[in-house]
């Protein structure tokens, strides 16, 4: 059986350039062996002559996120699951790390500002805003490799992992990224954590999907013992990484956080049950959202079993929905890209289905630019030749903020 290896021992490391001076315990906790299924969509680089020195360099890194702020989020999520209040996850696909200034980070904020505030006035309840920002940096990709100019060059993954430069050489994962990302993600958490302090500001979220980069940034608070993953908020497992036996589920269910969890149209109701006994053990309304990501044709025959399963198995969950990661097609001009009427679609199935079954309709988790790009087909975005003007994505097509607020007025 394939065991993930150690982090090295446990106790302190000593820190390549200095200590973290936050609260936390800087010490690499002694994680359990885990023994189930090799992770799935991890970069093979610990052969790497950079490995070992990144890894200690994030394990001795301040946290990124405080055990009150994680506590927080939870009880104003509690609202979101008891029916008070709605959610709204938003940003990039992947975030470049070039656009981690705080121009870039305050024109992000402001869309999320902008269409949280819409979703206010239209539902009268108070929106919860939670950005993909802040360490959104890797990537699930389904091929190994893509062509590019008659090329064909291993798949651009985040810049947590290689390059999106078209060489063979770029494109080599390399460990050093972990901590070009974890500098970047620090300065964002900063920047966002600066607005929440002004308003009912956001929080920082991102798919936990590298583990040599989050097992590194676990941390125990020693004033109250809690473990947390302190690299953002509200970390999520993606819909390719939620084995219920794999790492990446064992990782989220050993942390305080909040945490999120993809699913999809394969998904059996049991496979989710299963997955809420093990993030949500204590049956507790904020700790646990699903986020139903099913495509607009899927979701009328597989989210209605699933409400139905978690309801009776008492977990208060969050339902929320991600309408774009079921809804990616490849446009005419073979160019890819997603359309608002099979998002908004899928939007308002999930809000049916939920109504339908007497549950609250948690809010939305979507892709969406800061600027008004042309990577999405509807609204401003007239037809598939119009894909071309302004199609900037490093990865999935995202809304742009006038066609996410034209989602949000359908959905609301
Ligand atoms: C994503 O949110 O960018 C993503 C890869 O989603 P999923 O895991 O649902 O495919
Ligand atoms: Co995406």
């Amino acid at each position: 059986m394939w065991r993930r290896p150690r982090l090295g021992k446990a106790g302190p490391v000593t820190a390549p350039d200095g200590e973290g001076t936050d609260v936390f315990d800087t010490k690499v906790r002694d994680r359990e062996v885990h023994t189930g299924p090799r992770p799935a969509h991890q970069p093979q680089w610990s052969d790497h002559p950079q490995y070992e020195l990144a890894r200690r360099k994030l394990a001795t890194a301040p946290a990124l996120v405080t055990a009150a702020e994680v506590a927080d989020l939870r009880t104003v999520l509690a609202d979101v699951a008891a029916g008070r209040a709605v959610l709204l996850q938003a940003g990039d696909c992947v975030e470049s790390l070039s656009e981690c200034t705080a121009k870039h980070v305050a024109g992000k904020l402001a869309v999320l500002d902008r269409l949280a505030e819409r979703m206010a006035a239209r539902t009268g309840v108070p929106v919860v805003r939670v950005g993909r920002i802040g360490g959104q940096f890797a990537k699930p990709r389904s091929r190994a490799t893509e062509w590019y100019c008659g090329r064909e060059l291993p798949t651009f993954r985040g810049h947590m992992i290689n390059s999106t430069l078209a060489t063979p050489a770029a494109r080599q994962p390399d460990p050093h990224r972990m901590v070009l990302a974890y500098d970047a993600a620090a300065v964002v958490t900063h920047l966002v954590g600066q607005r929440r302090l002004a308003a009912t500001g956001p929080w920082t979220s991102h798919e936990a999907l590298v583990l040599d980069y989050e097992e590194s940034l676990v941390r125990v608070d020693p004033a109250s013992g809690t473990t947390l993953l302190a690299s953002t908020h509200l970390p999520w497992i993606g819909e390719r990484t939620r084995q219920p036996d794999g790492a990446h589920v064992a990782l989220l269910a050993s942390v305080a956080n909040p945490v999120a969890c993809k699913i999809g149209p394969n998904a059996a109701p049991d496979d989710v049950v299963r997955l809420c006994r093990l993030l949500d053990p204590d049956r507790v309304p904020g700790r646990l959202v699903l986020v139903m990501r099913m495509g607009r044709r899927g979701i009328t025959d597989a989210m209605p079993g699933i409400v139905v399963a978690v309801r009776r198995a008492g977990h208060p969950v969050i339902w929320l929905s991600d309408p774009m990661h079921g809804n990616t097609v490849r446009a005419g001009n073979g160019m890819k890209t997603r359309y608002l009427r099979d998002v908004a679609a899928e939007a308002s199935a999930f809000r049916e289905i939920l109504e339908g079954h007497g549950q609250h309709a948690g809010g939305l988790h979507l892709e969406v630019a800061a600027a008004d790009v042309t990577e999405c087909v509807g609204g401003t975005v007239a037809d598939d030749a119009a894909l071309r003007s302004r199609y900037t994505t490093l990865c999935d097509p995202r809304l742009n903020p006038d066609q996410a607020a034209t989602l949000i007025d359908a959905w609301t």
